[in-house]
């Protein structure tokens, strides 16, 4: 049985591809695909815990969970133990699989407030509001976080073995200092070294650039995490899951999809996302999808403008009508 199933008492295979957190992206459609194609474990996007408490509309809607996206995880995020705790009751309530702490958002609003990647200034803030939360629930509490502040401040290997003797559960690590936002490269060296302390005893999740399934298989033959963490490869292209896993299965590459059979998965996930949200905010929502698709077609920028100024589901199907025509041999 691996680590992680025995740690959270979900059921995942040895080597686990998990859906990185994304806010706008990783709602139950996009989750829902991914699991489809082949994610093992998918989290939420983040959600704001005073917003939860304050009962927005809009975050509560962020806790929506279907069943066949199991095991999923919620994660939220904030500076204040009192609504992290009540926020973490409410998410209890709808029944995932884990709750996740963001202990690594890097954007502004969020980390200069002192929330996410804000609470690697503040080591004793973290590891109490930890406590705190796994205190004060019943499922299994998780943590992401990155490897430090900056680069003077690679702290992680003593805030893996803090959040490890306050009940975390397993911890995710993303291979970048806040500094760093998205800039640079992931380094993965702290990561491995988090994993190979003989103190932790918790699962190590690795996080950060991994695209490819050659990258997938190295992270655990190099690093030896106990899953992986995919996030923007997975932007437009959930099947990058099945790809990945088909390698480390049997290391054989699989042929890329064709065009047509990306337009077909593009289609049912724009149907289910406007479902979701509706036709115009669904077709917006969309977009981020469709701009990572296509890469490398030649002499398709009127079509990608077409696509991409879509505003109706009409308009887009027109749009990739034309795309298939076009490309019915790629
Ligand atoms: C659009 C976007 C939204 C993100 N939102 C979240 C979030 O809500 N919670 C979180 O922990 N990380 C968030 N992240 C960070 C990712 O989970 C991940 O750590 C990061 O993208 C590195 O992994 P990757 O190189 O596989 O993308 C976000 C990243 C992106 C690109």
């Amino acid at each position: 049985m691996s680590l992680l199933t025995n740690s959270l008492n979900i059921n995942l295979p040895e080597q686990p591809l998990i859906l990185a957190p994304m806010e706008d992206v990783t709602n139950p459609p996009f989750r829902t695909f991914c699991k489809r194609y082949g994610a093992d474990w998918l989290y939420s996007e983040f959600v704001s815990a005073d917003a939860l408490v304050r009962s927005v509309d809009k975050s509560l809607k962020k806790l929506a969970i279907r069943d066949e996206e199991r095991p999923v995880t919620i994660q939220i995020y904030g500076r204040f133990i009192d609504s992290m705790v009540e926020a973490a009751r409410m998410v209890e309530a709808v029944k995932p699989d884990c709750i996740d702490i963001n202990f690594g958002c890097p954007v502004k609003r969020v980390a200069q407030k002192g929330a996410g990647a804000g609470m690697l200034k503040n080591i004793p803030l973290m590891v109490e509001m930890a406590s705190q939360i796994v205190k004060a629930v019943n499922i299994p509490v998780t943590a992401k976080t990155r490897i430090g502040w900056d680069m003077e401040n690679i702290i992680i290997d003593d805030i893996a073995e803090r959040l490890q003797d306050v009940g975390i559960r397993a911890l995710a690590i993303h291979g970048r200092t806040r500094s760093q936002m998205y800039t640079g490269s992931a380094n993965w060296e702290p990561i491995a070294k988090v994993k190979a302390n003989p103190r932790i005893h918790i699962p190590i999740i690795g996080n950060g650039d991994i695209s490819s399934p050659q990258q997938a298989k190295d992270a655990f033959d190099k690093y030896g995490v106990d899953g992986i963490m995919i996030g923007r490869a997975t932007i437009g292209k959930p099947c990058i899951f099945k790809q990945i896993k088909h390698y480390l299965n049997s290391g054989e590459i699989l042929p890329e999809i064709s065009v047509s059979e990306q337009i077909g998965i593009i289609k049912e996930q724009i149907k289910m996302t406007v479902e979701w949200l509706d036709e115009p905010r669904g077709i917006i929502h969309s977009r981020r999808h469709l701009a990572a698709m296509f890469k490398g077609l030649p002499n398709f920028r009127e079509l990608r403008i077409k696509m991409l100024q879509s505003s109706n589901i009409n308009e887009l199907w027109d749009a990739f009508a034309e795309i298939e025509h076009k490309y019915c041999s790629y």
